[in-house]
């Protein structure tokens, strides 16, 4: 089966790139349009495996997605593409319309078109997952259930609201055109290349640098942690054996507060990098304005991918976050090039405008 992994220059994609190696045989190619948030140091790890293949471009391009999927005879797409930056949609909605609901619709269109012209027994192996978010569900009151599957869709931020959009086109591409597709909803990831936008990358570096760590509002906000390597794990296992047109809600059965959160990396740090005056990084620690209509509170039951499909975390909060810090620390390389933008630089070399 050879896959395309859609935005797998990304956070998430490019550990499920790595994952895939070195666990199938089958060939991959990472469409990607390397926006800021699209590194391919992510992936130079596997930049010489004959099995990978990489092209720069937007999910929304039919004719280069179409060309594509009919020369590297692709049975699977998987499509992590997306803008996924809340803070980001707040200041400007328009690149997360642009890309999470027209470019998926387009995405859409391609898949379509190739697997009309596919034979039966081909179209009846292909498969569309489509991943996505736990924030479509909206805010959960500290004493609600943990999101299942069967909860209504209630996004607040341009971003959650541009993933809803699209799993909705998804579904429908399903319901109306027969295509094979798979949904995720997962809980917020943590782990190797997460660029330094998102919460758990952004305290441990400010830290290092000896900057502030800022906690919005209060830090009384609830996220469900789960290390990225065991959202891969998930995904590969409902691409396996996932019943079609159907959604699994993927999460950590890790509830933690902002506050414990930046607590816990302050006191990792501590061990494993002392500040020279001896003091905590916890003294860094800044409380700012808040999030306009920040969630309260996100928590996934994942019951069903548990139940149908045998999946369970390999890894808890604390080994999780644990080998978090020390990715950072024995990658200053990486960290190098990505806060000082010369990745960038590099990728403007390599593919120009
Ligand atoms: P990311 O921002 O790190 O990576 C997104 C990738 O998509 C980048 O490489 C970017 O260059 C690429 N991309 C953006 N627009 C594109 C386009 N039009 N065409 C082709 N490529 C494009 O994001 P991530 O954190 O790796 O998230 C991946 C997916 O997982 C997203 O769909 C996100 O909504 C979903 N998700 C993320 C989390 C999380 O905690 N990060 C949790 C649940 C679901
Ligand atoms: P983030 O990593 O942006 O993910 P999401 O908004 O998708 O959950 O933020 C995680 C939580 O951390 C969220 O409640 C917002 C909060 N946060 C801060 O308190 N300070 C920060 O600098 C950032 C980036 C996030």
């Amino acid at each position: 089966m050879s896959l395309l992994v859609t935005g797998g220059a990304g956070f998430i994609g490019s550990n499920f790139v790595h994952g895939w190696l070195a666990s199938s045989q089958a060939p991959v190619a990472v469409l990607d349009k390397l926006t800021y948030a699209g590194n391919p140091a992510n992936l130079a790890a596997v930049q010489t495996d004959a099995r990978f293949t990489f092209i720069k471009g937007d999910i929304g391009d039919r004719s280069l997605v179409e060309k594509i999927l009919i020369d590297c005879k692709i049975r699977a797409v998987v499509n992590f593409a997306a803008e996924s930056h809340v803070d980001r949609s707040i200041h400007g909605p328009a690149d997360f319309i642009e890309t999470n609901v027209v470019g998926t619709f387009n995405l859409l269109e391609s898949v379509r078109a190739y697997w009309g012209r596919l034979d039966e027994a081909s179209k009846q192996k292909f498969r569309f997952l489509h991943v996505s978010t736990d924030e479509v569900y909206g805010s959960l009151g500290p004493e609600d259930p943990q999101f299942s599957e069967e909860n209504q869709y209630q996004p607040n931020s341009p971003y959650s609201a541009s993933k809803a959009a699209s799993d909705h086109l998804v579904r429908a591409y399903h319901h109306t055109y027969g295509i094979p597709v798979l949904t995720t909803n997962c809980s917020n990831n943590y782990g190797p290349f997460h660029f330094p936008e998102k919460l758990i990358p952004l305290v441990i570096l400010n830290a290092l640098a000896g900057k502030a760590l800022p906690i919005y509002g209060d830090g009384s906000n609830v996220r469900d942690w789960l290390y990225v390597t065991d959202h891969c794990s998930a995904i590969r296992r409902v691409l396996e054996s996932g019943r079609l047109g159907e959604t699994y809600n993927i999460g950590g059965w890790n509830e933690k507060t902002n506050l414990q959160v930046v607590q816990t990396l302050c006191s990792i740090l501590d061990e494993l990098r002392p500040r020279s005056d001896g003091l905590s990084y916890s003294t860094q620690i800044t409380f700012v304005k808040d999030r306009p209509g920040h969630d309260q509170r996100y928590a996934i039951d994942a019951t069903k991918i548990h139940q149908e499909l045998g999946w369970k975390p390999a890894e808890t909060f604390e080994t999780g976050i644990r080998q978090t810090v020390q990715w950072y620390l024995d990658h200053p390389d990486w960290v190098a090039g990505v806060t000082s933008g010369s990745y960038r630089d590099w990728i403007q070399t390599q593919y120009g405008q």
